[in-house]
């Protein structure tokens, strides 16, 4: 078992991870967690691009008014504003880095702007239709070779070590030391000693059956944060993408909104467009309206799927803009610039997450969350398309600043992970069937419409499921599949015990028992 001592120890390697490791690793030493491959997560799989007001004919005042106006009365203003008047030096940041965001000579930024639903004009820069990738292999090119910053890929974060844990918390109220992170290989448990400690691990899409998201995304870090005390914020806000390919060999793959900003529109199976119907912004409203309206529409029809149609644009432009989907597209038979795309709604974004002010700050000391696994208020009720990359890029630097004021701290000696009373597991099948389980119900009972009495049951099926995981737990061996397992029933339990908490339908929660939309807007905040 070793011993790793850090100043700041980052669990998660996506944007706001590389963003915030780059920004610290001047002064500071920096450890990385990872639980797969360094680039093997939900930031590499963005295909739109990143939201900000770039061009002479927009400003951060429309993007604020667009953003607040997806978020359904929910946004946090005062951070809408701070974090979207930031937007253009991110963008410079990362041009400085070296990402080859796609140029256009006929805009006065130099680069192509895309659009995408609930934006009132083009201002999403992107680099073709891989722009997660591309940011990332250059950020982690860095990253993977600055002298301060030691990776540990196929790490897996276990718990915090707190101060409540460690029978501290009279003297020091709830501080964080660290980490324990089990090594998906060799299977040994070290103990991470940090004068910091950061989440940044991403979504929890992997709660749902559906859903865009790599298998990464089991919302460790907001399970972590939750059981070392933090509060938790606005869960029922799971946004799902309209437009996930439908097809037996295709398991999550986005088809990027960006299709329908250029010109896609959506279709019934007999060729009929459907949205004009459910919103005057018809293709281009807000994701809530767009995925509900492909939900009733299938519900109402029995079809497995409706279709997204952009075949009318000329070859040359699709396979310009769109070079992955269209190769992707073909590779399973389907020809973009001739046939409509196969689509279905499926689990995007965590719009909730763990409560962060500012600079990134939990409520327990030298604890941070940033990226999809905090919830800072940006996003309110609905995401709005592409601002959460700059999310990344925003609270990365702002928590990387309010680090490197801090004084330097001592770094604790910590006890080492006790394995004395475990043994390895005899029966793996009861994690693989309770993964299954969890997505299941999830998606049938906790989905885009949902009632109270969907959300009973789930909650009910929960309830078991963490009893037989939490026993499994004290008994024998971690391996990943368990931690997974044991966040992904935390992370489901919070997002039902949200839903349940509110009594109206607003942004990406709606429920059929209470159809309206209350007069004041209220966090749902969960405190152990
Ligand atoms: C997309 O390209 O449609 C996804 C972008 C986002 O979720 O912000």
């Amino acid at each position: 078992m070793s011993h790793i001592y850090l100043d700041t120890l980052i669990i998660g390697s996506g944007l706001a991870g590389l963003t915030l490791a780059l920004n610290l690793a001047k002064c500071k030493k920096v450890g990385l967690v990872t639980k797969q491959a360094l680039l093997d997560g939900a930031s590499s799989w963005a295909q739109g691009g990143i939201a900000s007001a770039l061009s002479e004919k927009d400003s951060p005042e429309a993007h604020i008014r667009d953003t607040l106006s997806a978020g359904a009365g929910m946004c946090n203003e005062e951070i809408t504003r701070c974090v979207l008047k930031k937007g253009p030096q991110a963008i410079q940041w990362l041009i400085e880095q070296g990402v080859p965001f796609t140029r256009d000579k006929d805009n006065n930024t130099g680069y192509h702007l895309t659009r995408e639903g609930g934006h009132s004009i083009r201002r999403v820069i992107h680099v073709a239709d891989t722009t997660g990738q591309a940011v990332q292999e250059t950020l982690g090119e860095k990253v993977r070779t600055h002298k301060n910053i030691t990776v540990l890929e196929h790490h897996i974060a276990i718990d915090l070590i707190t101060s409540i844990k460690l029978g501290r918390s009279n003297s020091e109220g709830n501080k964080c030391y660290g980490a324990y992170a089990l090594d998906n290989q060799s299977g040994q448990v070290s103990t991470i000693s940090a004068q910091n400690t950061v989440l940044a691990t991403g979504g929890a899409g992997k709660v749902y059956l559906y859903t865009t998201n790599p298998d990464t995304a089991t919302g460790d870090g907001i399970a972590m944060g939750w059981r070392a005390g933090c509060r938790i914020a606005n869960m029922e806000f799971i946004q799902f993408h309209p437009t996930c390919l439908y097809h037996p060999h295709a398991k999550s793959f986005l088809i990027t909104e960006t299709v329908r900003g250029e010109g896609g529109l959506l279709k019934l199976p007999d060729g009929n467009r459907f949205m004009p119907i459910h919103d005057e912004r018809a293709e281009l409203a807000p994701r809530d309206i767009v995925a509900r309206a492909i939900d009733f529409e299938m519900k109402k029809r029995g079809l497995d799927c409706v279709y997204l149609d952009i075949s009318h644009k000329p070859a040359a432009f699709l396979k310009k803009h769109f070079p992955y989907i269209f190769t992707r597209c073909q590779e399973l038979g389907i020809d973009i610039t001739q046939d409509p795309i196969p689509v279905v709604p499926a689990a995007h974004y965590t719009c909730g997450g763990i409560v962060t002010d500012l600079n990134g700050k939990t409520d327990l000391d030298n604890l941070y969350a940033i990226g999809e696994t905090a919830h800072t208020g940006l996003h309110g009720a609905n995401r709005l398309a592409s601002n959460s990359l700059l999310e990344c890029l925003v609270f990365g630097k702002a928590s990387a600043e309010d680090i490197l004021n801090q004084a330097p701290l001592p770094t604790t000696k910590l006890p080492h992970w006790d394995e004395s009373r475990v043994t390895d597991a005899d029966e793996e099948i009861i994690i693989s069937h309770n993964w299954d389980e969890l997505r299941r119900f999830m998606w049938s009972y906790v989905g885009i419409v949902r009632t109270n009495k969907r959300l009973q049951r789930a909650q009910h099926r929960i309830k078991l499921l963490h009893e037989e995981i939490s026993e499994y737990y004290a008994n024998f061996r971690v391996t990943s599949d368990l931690l997974e397992l044991r966040n992904l029933v935390s992370t489901a339990d919070l997002i039902v015990q949200s839903a349940m908490l509110r009594h109206e339908s607003r942004g990406l929660h709606f429920s059929l028992d209470y159809p309206e939309i209350l007069q004041y807007a209220k966090d749902t905040i969960i405190k152990r």
